[in-house]
């Protein structure tokens, strides 16, 4: 996979930047799309598209030729997503759909006659167990992996009656590895990783490919919410979060941006990533080399 380290650095959340102990000169740039991949035709569902990771892919399966069906249940997110895909040129390509995940109806039936499903919408809450909320704990695993089983169940029928799909599952270093006070988040992401691997299996016949993509810490608003949850779960002031907690484990120090996930996802898209299922490609700047 091409990868190619654009020059145009992406703008850095405050909190962030505030707590970021690498320069953002030191912070490789987002790359520019370089995987050749035509999705003209193609009809791409993603959920938690009015933002960070889920956005950077609705508007590179759009850019694609994908028609993208944009769904969160942030609406005015999902319409700022809509007006930044017609500056870029791809004007009705880009269908929102506000819908909160944890209606598991509602999600499978908006998945029926999509070819590319990106389970991408997630949520993160960082405290001991003794302390996690139980409802919290219900939320997370209902948004990050039961919707996407339900999602899946919308999508097959038309994807194996079509002889082609490909399901890209956001998943996360943490699908992998845990942490500490992570509980729901790392129990949804490698219950993901379960689903995917068994969505492969199921699919292979039918030309239908799932995988997994299993990113470190990417610079969006998730990463900037817990900043603060993770310097009281940890003691320490926020502005060592980034480097003693986030980046404590990978060789590469640095978030990676949005684009290059979205990047990945391209990839296993394209007719050369056909043989790639039941995979989980790992962006995580060498953290799970350890
Ligand atoms: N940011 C990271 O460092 C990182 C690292 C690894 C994996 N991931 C994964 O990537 C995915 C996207 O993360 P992000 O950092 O872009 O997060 P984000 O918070 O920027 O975006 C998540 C989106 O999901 C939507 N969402 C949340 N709950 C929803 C619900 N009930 N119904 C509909 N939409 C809902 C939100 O509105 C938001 O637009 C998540 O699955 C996350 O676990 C993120």
């Amino acid at each position: 996979m091409a990868m190619n380290p654009g020059p145009a650095p992406q703008p850095v959340p405050s909190a962030v930047s505030a707590v970021s102990a690498v320069s953002a000169s030191a912070s490789a740039s987002a790359a520019s799309p370089t995987v050749a991949l035509d999705l003209g035709g193609r009809t791409a569902l993603v959920t938690g598209a009015a933002g960070g990771i889920g956005r950077a892919c609705a508007l590179r399966l759009a850019a694609a030729g994908a028609k993208v069906r944009a769904v969160d249940r942030d609406g005015a997110g999902l319409e700022d997503l809509v007006g930044q895909s017609r500056d870029l040129g791809l004007a009705g390509a880009v269908e929102p759909l506000t819908l909160d995940l944890t209606d598991l109806g509602a999600a499978e039936d908006a998945a029926a006659g999509t070819d590319v499903l990106v389970n991408n919408a997630g949520l993160q809450l960082v405290r001991p167990i003794e302390e996690f909320p139980p409802d919290v704990f219900h939320t997370v695993l209902t948004v990050m992996l039961e919707a996407p089983f339900r999602l899946m169940r919308g999508a097959l029928p038309q994807m194996y009656a079509k002889g082609w799909g490909r399901i890209v599952n956001l998943s996360s270093v943490h699908g992998l590895r845990a942490s500490a006070y992570k509980s729901a988040y790392v129990a949804a992401k490698h219950g993901l990783e379960g689903l995917s691997k068994t969505a492969a299996l199921e699919g292979a016949a039918h030309g239908v490919t799932s995988n997994c993509v299993n990113p470190g810490y990417v610079r969006t608003p998730l990463v900037e919410r817990q900043i603060a949850d993770q310097a009281a779960a940890h003691g320490i002031p926020e502005e060592r979060v980034l480097a003693e907690v986030l980046l404590k484990h990978s060789a590469l120090k640095r978030l990676v941006e949005p684009e290059e996930v979205a990047e990945a996802v391209a990839y296993l898209c394209t007719p050369q990533a056909s043989f790639v299922t039941g995979a989980s490609l790992a962006l995580d700047g060498g953290w799970t080399a350890h």
